[in-house]
């Protein structure tokens, strides 16, 4: 295809990442890409908590069962679903993250907040907010690969031509 399929089609979860604070510059990239993703009716209904601090990183990661990719993060955004807001426009704000950050040379992993209360106050999102996922970063460390590659269903099984 070309350089820029292929680097949108090889967005990988990485999961190892250097001890090495992000720079403002590039988070600042990151959230950017949320902030300008379209949205059902371009309500924009969420925000982007940005946690950088270790204590708070490693408070945030109780809330979820797979989380060490937070405790190892260099910053992780939580994704704040506003009340009225939708999982597809989440989900596309969190892709766009995760685009914005491979473009900047940082790695990503989503990550689920299985206790979403907790997570919730622990990020003090306002009522009826939802804060389900969260976005780990870091610098990708020397060698860094996905840590199972899980492949994809063959294309017969999930892509459909629709016969009328
Ligand atoms: C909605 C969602 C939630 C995820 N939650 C976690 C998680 O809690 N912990 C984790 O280590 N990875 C999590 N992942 C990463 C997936 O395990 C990973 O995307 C999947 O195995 C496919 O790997 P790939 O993205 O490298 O192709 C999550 C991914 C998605 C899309």
């Amino acid at each position: 295809m070309n350089d820029r399929y292929d680097f949108l089609i090889h967005l990988r979860a990485i999961r190892d990442y250097q001890d090495k604070i992000l720079s403002s510059e590039d988070l600042d990239a990151i959230l950017e890409a949320g902030r300008w993703t379209g949205s059902s009716k371009n309500n924009q209904d969420w925000s982007f908590v940005a946690v950088t601090d270790s204590d708070r990183l490693q408070g945030l990661a109780t809330f979820g069962s797979y989380t060490q990719p937070i405790k190892d993060s260099a910053a992780t955004v939580v994704l704040v679903q506003e009340k009225g807001g939708n999982d597809f426009d989440i989900g596309r704000a969190a892709q766009n993250m995760m685009l914005a950050a491979k473009a900047v040379g940082v790695a990503s992993c989503p990550i689920t907040l299985h206790r979403e209360e907790g997570a919730s106050d622990f990020v003090g999102a306002s009522r009826g907010a939802k804060v389900r996922y969260a976005i780990a970063l870091g610098y990708p460390a020397d060698g860094a690969e996905p840590r199972r590659f899980g492949g994809r269903k063959k294309p017969a099984k999930v892509i459909k031509r629709d016969q009328g």
